[in-house]
Parts: C-alpha cells; structure tokens; sequence
C-alpha cells in the first residue's frame, strides 16, 4: 500500500485565447481589457499559440484600410481551426464589427461573436449566450460609458501604461469612419480616471499616457458638482498622485488645442515634452474640405506658442496626402508648413475613400503613384527633422524611463526620454521600471545610446 500523500485537487488548465489586434493604440488598449474581462470572467490565459486555444478573438481596425474585405480572408485562414476541434469560438470585435453587425455574421458563419468597441465588456455574457444557444452573439450599440464600469481592475505591466479618459469622436472630419464606428465623445468621470490612475501608480506605473480620438475634447463629470473638468486639470490632478512622474496624451485636434492646453507645457514639469498635433494638411483649401476646423495660420500660431511654453518639444503629426483634388501646389503647401512647424515626428497615410464618410462621395482624383511618390518626399523631409532632432540631444543628459532589456545585446537596456525616443544604454535589471540619468553618445536611425550617470527614482 502507498504512503502517499494524495494529491490535492489540481485546479483546472487555464482556457486559452487567441487574440488579434489590428490597428492603433486604442485598439491595442481595448484589446488587453478583452483579455483583462475574459481572464474575470472565465479564467482565460492569453496565448500566441493558436492550437492550445478554444476562443479567437479578431479586433478589427478600419480607419485607413480596405479591412471589410480584410476580415473576410483573415477569417477564411481559421475556418480549417474552427472545425478542428468541438465547441471553438470566434468572435469579431473592433471598428469592422461595428460597421457589419449582423451581417457580418450571416457573411462568414463560423463567426460566433460580433461585438463593438463600446461592448467589448459584455464578452463574458455573449460567450455564455452563444456557447448555450449556439447562435451568433451580436451587439454592437454604444452604451455611454458602461464599458468602463463593467472593466476590472486595471494590471500595469511595466512602469507605463495607457489610460483611456474618453470615447468616440464628434468631429466628423470628411474622410474619417470613427463617429460612425465608435460613436459620439463621451468622457469618463474625473473621479473613475483619478482611480485607475492610482491603481496603476500602486503597482508601480510612473508613465501614463491619456487616450482617446479626441483627449483635448475631454470633460469629465466631477463628483458631486455640476462642473466638468477639461483635459488641463485632468493632467493637473494625475501629476498629484503619488508615483505619477510622467503624463502623456494623445490624440489631439488642433481645433480644441486651448490655452489653457498650452499653458501646461509651461507650468506642469510632469507634463512630457511630446505632442502629438494631427494637422493632416497646410492647404487651407483642403483642410476646408476635410471640415477639420482650423487654418493653417491658426495651427502655425498654436505651434509657435506652444514652442515657446516648452522649447524643448518632439512636435508629431499625422498627415492625409492625395486627398481628392489636392493639387500639387496643395502638397508644396503642406511641405512648407512641415518646414515651418518642424515635425519630427509623424505618421502619414494615402487618403482611401472610407465607406459611409462624405468625402467618399467625391471622385478619388489622385493617382496611386501620385500619392505614394507625395508619401515618399512627406516621410523624407520628417525623417531629416528626426535625425536633427535626435543630434541635437547628443552631449545633453536626458532623463528616461527604463522599460525593457534592449535588444542591442547583453547587458543593455533601453528607455525613453521626455521627448519619447528610445535609448540604449549599459545598465542593470534592477534598473527596469525607473528613472535614471543618461548622457546622450550618440544618434542612430531609430534610437539614441547613452551612457549613464545616476539612478534617480524608482
Ligand atoms: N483624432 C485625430 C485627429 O485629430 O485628427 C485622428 C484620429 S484618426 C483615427 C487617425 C489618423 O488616421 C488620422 O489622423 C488620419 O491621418 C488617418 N486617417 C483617417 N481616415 C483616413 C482616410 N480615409 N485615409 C487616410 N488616412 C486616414
Ligand atoms: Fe477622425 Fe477627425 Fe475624429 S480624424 S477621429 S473624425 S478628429
């Protein structure tokens, strides 16, 4: 007979997930919560290997891509998954969800789950519906902000985070699908972002970067008065928490870019040294077109001042070329703003017609080749203003915060300034999650190495 110990009972293998995110960094934040609630919910483990999981979950991205199409075939590659074993569920989430609804579903009925960006909370629920009824799941409405509510507890990874403060978009820009797909803004409650905030600075978070389509429309609700707290406060409020060093946010219209928005590069040293402006054109004809709000003499004045509250700035932008009509005197427009402001900084896309948008009513006037060769000579003058960014930095000391062992080789680790460019310097492990002290050595195409001189916080 065995002397045994008998074995206590072994808790059940995690189920496992299999998650695809396209996209932006809203979506990579709506991502991690539908894991974050299906980990509550379920006990579900996130895995990159999709054999070991029961559940795929697609999250979709349509705001510069033919994606409709994209998901389809995207879906056909799991259908030989699905069959593979009883009782797999996938589920479509995202901007593509949102647009397709139903017939999303009725289009490609392995498809178990359509779900929006405002309902990615109800995962759980549409899990066990369509598990038991072995009916498609959908829904795809825009409940205010029930979504945050229904959230766990935020889990830092890293000394960074990202905090959403707001959703949707108002702004109706021509070429953009994100009010139809996201819906109206709607911001949360002052006190609800202070809170997640915290949660994150108690577990060691030092960097938080405020989310949204459109940050600086942000008023939060604050508790127990009639009076909203715009985005100025906010960061004023978040630089008080204890372990709150850095605050960043984005994105931000140029349109709603307030004083008062300026003024904190001046007065709030917590307030990083990055912005990011989408100015998407220096034609005024067409940013009259794309309704975005503003002239390009308005946005130049809102630079010079806000250089001069924060000399130091990486300025960033995003740019839109070959929207319908531009001229070529139009894009020499936009290449003498990009002089003048001096991005370094920016993310530049073709204009794609986006069905449902007005401007995809009007004719797709420039040619393909037009518009990748505007791209080209776009992305050429940022990168020069880039690389003089980044040897301006060489022989200055530079706080970062240290994230990740770098991956330049043993023994080194990389960080990132104020200005948010990564730096690869000798340290040590223990210095992962902290602020230390760099000088500046050199510039290189995508980095910056350095060499330290003093641990500071942590
Ligand atoms: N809220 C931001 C702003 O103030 O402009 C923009 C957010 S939008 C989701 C991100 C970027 O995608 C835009 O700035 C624009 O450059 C790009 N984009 C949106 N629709 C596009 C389209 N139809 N074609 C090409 N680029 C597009
Ligand atoms: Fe899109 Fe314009 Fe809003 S670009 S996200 S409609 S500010």
């Amino acid at each position: 007979m065995s002397d045994a110990v008998p074995s206590a009972p072994q808790s059940p293998a995690p189920r496992k997930l299999f998650l695809i995110s396209w996209g932006c960094q809203m979506n990579d934040y709506d991502s991690a919560k539908m894991a974050d609630v299906l980990a509550a919910s379920h006990g579900y483990a996130r895995t990159d290997q999709p054999e070991e999981a029961d559940l795929l979950l697609l999250n979709t991205c349509s705001v510069r891509e033919k994606a409709q199409e994209k998901v389809f075939s995207e879906l056909g590659r799991w259908k030989e998954w699905k069959q593979a074993q009883p009782g797999r569920v996938i589920g479509v989430g995202g901007c593509v969800a949102s647009q397709e609804g139903q017939a999303l579903s009725e289009r490609a009925p392995i498809v178990d789950m359509v779900f929006g960006p405002q309902t990615l909370h109800r995962l759980p629920q549409m899990l066990d519906s369509t598990r038991q009824t072995q009916q498609p799941a959908i829904d795809v409405s825009f409940p205010e902000i029930e979504k945050f509510d229904a959230l766990p507890e935020p889990r830092a990874d890293g000394a960074t985070a990202f905090v959403s403060i707001m959703e949707g978009c108002s702004k109706y820009c021509t070429f953009c699908v994100v009010p139809y797909t996201r819906g109206a803004e709607v911001s949360r409650p002052l006190d609800d972002v202070l809170l997640e905030c915290a949660q994150l600075a108690e577990q060691g978070v030092h960097e938080i970067t405020l989310l949204g389509q459109n940050v600086n429309a942000y008023r939060g609700a604050m508790g127990g008065t009639h009076e909203l707290c715009d985005l100025a406060l906010l960061i004023d409020y978040i630089a008080r928490l204890p372990g709150i060093e850095r605050i960043r946010y984005t994105t931000s219209h140029p349109a709603e870019f307030t004083d008062a928005l300026i003024d904190s590069f001046a007065q709030q040293p917590k307030l990083a040294s990055y912005l990011h402006l989408p100015v998407q054109s220096g034609s005024d004809r067409i940013l009259g077109m794309m309704k975005r709000g503003y002239t390009r003499a308005q946005f130049l004045d809102k630079i010079r001042r806000v250089r001069a509250a924060r000399p130091d700035l990486s300025l960033s932008s995003d740019f839109i070329v070959g929207f319908p009509t531009e001229s070529d005197d139009d894009f020499m427009q936009t290449m003498d703003l990009i002089a003048e402001a001096r991005f370094d900084c920016a993310f530049s896309f073709n204009y794609s017609p986006r069905p449902g948008t007005p401007a995809a009513n009007l004719r797709d006037t420039v040619a393909a080749e037009i518009k990748d060769q505007r791209l080209a000579i776009l992305q050429s003058r940022i990168r020069q203003f880039d690389d003089e960014f980044k040897r301006e930095l060489v022989g200055t000391t530079q706080r970062i915060l240290v994230e990740r062992p770098s991956r330049r080789g043993e023994g080194q680790f990389a960080g990132r300034t104020s200005t948010n460019r990564v730096v690869n310097f000798d340290g040590h492990a223990d210095m992962i999650g902290r602020f230390v002290d760099v000088t500046i050595t050199e510039a290189a195409p995508n980095s910056l190495r350095g060499r330290l001189l003093d641990t500071v916080t942590g």
